[in-house]
């Protein structure tokens, strides 16, 4: 597979749909993927009191050794039992997360022409983006996004990131730098959790030389959400993902069990999934889950998503301290420039990617 050049078809602005009485046909999903709820921004929020477990990480920076070893088990169980947790009080202040979306709703909230002018492609998908995937005739999903890399430093170029509004390039670069220093953080929590030594997948990602870069989802109001999604179920391909959203809007769906679970955000807090390249490296003994979104008829919503990679030309696969003959290797070892390849073809598909790769059993 090489890198493909263009959209298959002309990119239509979801933004610009969202007055039709209707949506068009390429956004209706088939019966079984649609969501299951009555939808509302508000009301879709999980009437039960499941949700994502809560992390208050003031305990594991501050608090004592009891309190520290207990933050650490609950995220353990939250790393194989659920993929997702939230965490508050991580440290980063709020006046940043909040002037991150506000700079963001500022960027989408502009006329179209100076938005078009940043319009991406499939080959880096850097800029303003309308799809994912290039398979002509695909149903499409009700979002509209902006795409940048961050690290490593020689993929970064803020003259791809939006000059308006004003502030948006430095209010993104503190905040880019402030959530690699929490994965740093976490990437050390979840090698000890494994049992490793604290460096371990900081290292297998390739030390300093790691990749990240920021998706910002805006999800226009629609006037059928019963019948699409603002982005159809997948797992993150890469390491972590940390994910800011409005907390008063519904949208982001997490699959438990066969169930599909409305994650209701505290506010700040960091909403944080495991991705495939770290369910690889721990050879399954975390997660990366199945999540999705739904969107509304009466708010739009924005997301902040931080993806935190390994260096893309290194090899991953599982961690020969977590091989025995009674578990041995789920998965070969692949670069992750290979591995996501298959997502920027083919699209969000739901976990296919990871059991397409699959050992089989031996
Ligand atoms: C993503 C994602 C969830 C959301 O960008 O990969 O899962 O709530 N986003 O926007
Ligand atoms: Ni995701």
């Amino acid at each position: 597979m090489n890198s493909p050049t263009d959209w298959p078809e002309p990119i239509v602005r979801v933004q610009t749909l969202s007055d039709l009485p209707v949506i068009p046909d390429r956004y209706v999903k088939p019966p079984d993927q649609r969501p299951t709820v009555p939808i509302s921004s508000t009301s879709s929020f999980s009437s039960s009191k499941l949700n994502i477990p809560l992390i208050d990480f003031a305990d594991f920076l501050n608090g004592d050794t009891i309190r520290r070893e207990s933050t650490l088990q609950k995220i353990y169980e939250a790393c194989t039992e659920w993929g997702f947790f939230q965490v508050i009080n991580h440290g980063i202040s709020p006046q940043l997360l909040d002037r991150a979306r506000e700079v963001w709703y500022g960027f989408f909230h502009q006329p179209m022409e100076v938005k078009q002018a940043y319009a991406n492609s499939p080959k880096t998908y850097e800029g303003y983006g309308s799809r994912l995937g290039i398979q002509k005739g695909a149903t499409l999903d009700w979002g509209d996004y902006y795409y940048l890399h961050y690290l490593p430093c020689s993929l970064k170029d803020p003259n791809k990131w939006p000059a308006l509004p004003l502030d948006l390039r430095d209010v993104i670069d503190e905040y880019s730098e402030q959530v690699v220093k929490f994965c740093g953080l976490m990437m050390k929590v979840l090698s000890q959790n494994l049992g490793l030594d604290q460096d371990f997948l900081q290292n297998a990602f390739g030390g300093d030389d790691i990749g990240a870069c920021l998706r910002v989802n805006f999800y226009p109001k629609c006037p059928q959400p019963e019948l699409t999604l603002g982005l159809s179920s997948h797992s993150d391909p890469g390491g972590l993902t940390v994910l800011l959203t409005d907390h008063n809007v519904a949208g982001l769906q997490v699959r438990k069990d066969d169930q599909w679970i409305t994650v209701k955000p505290a506010p700040h807090a960091f909403i944080v999934n495991i991705g495939d390249q770290i369910q690889v490296l721990s050879n399954a003994a975390y997660k990366s889950v199945e999540h999705r979104v739904i969107v509304n008829s009466d708010r739009e919503r924005l997301s902040l998503a931080f993806f935190y990679n390994p260096k893309s030309d290194l090899l991953i696969g599982p961690a020969k301290e977590l091989v025995r003959p009674q578990k041995p290797a789920l998965y070969p070892a692949m670069t992750f420039d290979e591995y996501r390849l298959y997502i920027r073809t083919k699209g969000p598909k739901g976990k296919s990617q990871l059991s397409e790769f699959q050992n089989s059993p031996r």
